[in-house]
């Protein structure tokens, strides 16, 4: 059954802008932003601080139905109730993120709760397959590259912003890393789905890109009417 509400799915590799834009976007509308991205992350901090190692399936998969993954309204990432915000985008969770991403048990327990979420209110999700499987009737659907130089650059401001300390290096080293394990997992792998519009944004900025996928949005909503 089709829902009442309507779900605009951004995909995309690493650090390609899904996120800035997609808060853009989710704000002009009066939409709910969902990053599942965070969920992902958070659930890779739980796997961490119980001691546990994130490259062993069975290990990290133990946690599942044991933690609580919130994001406030405010914009926060609670994990069991702990304001986990700014440690999800720390390097140690940064570099072993998509080895807990590429678990199918724990991709079935956060796509549980993406789905819940987009249930019963108009969201902008972003994330890796939330087009292709998270959300297949999603209304919109946009898959948002950029070239590894831009996005490694821009990853690289941002976290400078953030007060996080990493080399260039280190970051595109990470983003090619993430892509690579992202695109090759067996279960529910980064692809753009078939409705998917690509919105390359390698030569624009955040304003242009935000107005790119307000473009697509308009059009694609326009055309359901
Ligand atoms: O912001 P950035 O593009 O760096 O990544 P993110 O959206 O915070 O996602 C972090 C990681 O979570 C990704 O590299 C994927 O391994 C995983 N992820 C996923 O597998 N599926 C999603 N829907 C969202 C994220």
């Amino acid at each position: 059954m089709m829902s009442s509400f309507v779900s605009i799915a951004i995909d995309g590799p690493a650090a390609a802008g899904k996120s800035t834009v997609a808060k853009i976007v989710a704000k002009k509308l009066g939409y709910v932003y969902i990053d599942t991205g965070a969920m992902y992350r958070a659930f890779t901090y739980a796997v961490i601080k119980a001691g546990l190692d994130p490259k062993n399936e069975e290990q990290a998969c133990s946690l599942v139905g044991k933690v609580s993954i919130e994001l406030t309204e405010d914009g926060c990432v609670l994990c069991n109730g702990e304001d986990v915000s700014k440690p999800i985008r720390g390097n140690e969770v940064s570099s072993n993120v998509s080895y807990i991403a590429s678990y199918k048990t724990i991709r079935l327990e956060l796509i549980k709760l993406q789905r819940e979420l987009a249930s019963h209110q108009n969201v902008v999700m972003d994330g890796r397959d939330i087009g292709s499987y998270v959300l297949p009737d999603a209304q919109v659907k946009v898959f948002q590259v950029a070239s590894v130089e831009t996005r490694a650059k821009r990853r690289y401001d941002e976290n400078l912003a953030k007060g996080i300390q990493t080399s260039l290096e280190e970051v595109a080293e990470n983003v090619r890393q993430r892509d690579y394990i992202d695109s090759h997992r067996d279960f529910d792998p980064l692809v753009k789905d078939k409705d998917a519009i690509e919105l390359d944004t390698s030569n624009l900025n955040i304003e242009e890109s935000a107005a790119a996928v307000l473009e697509i949005v308009a059009k694609k909503l326009g055309e359901k009417q």
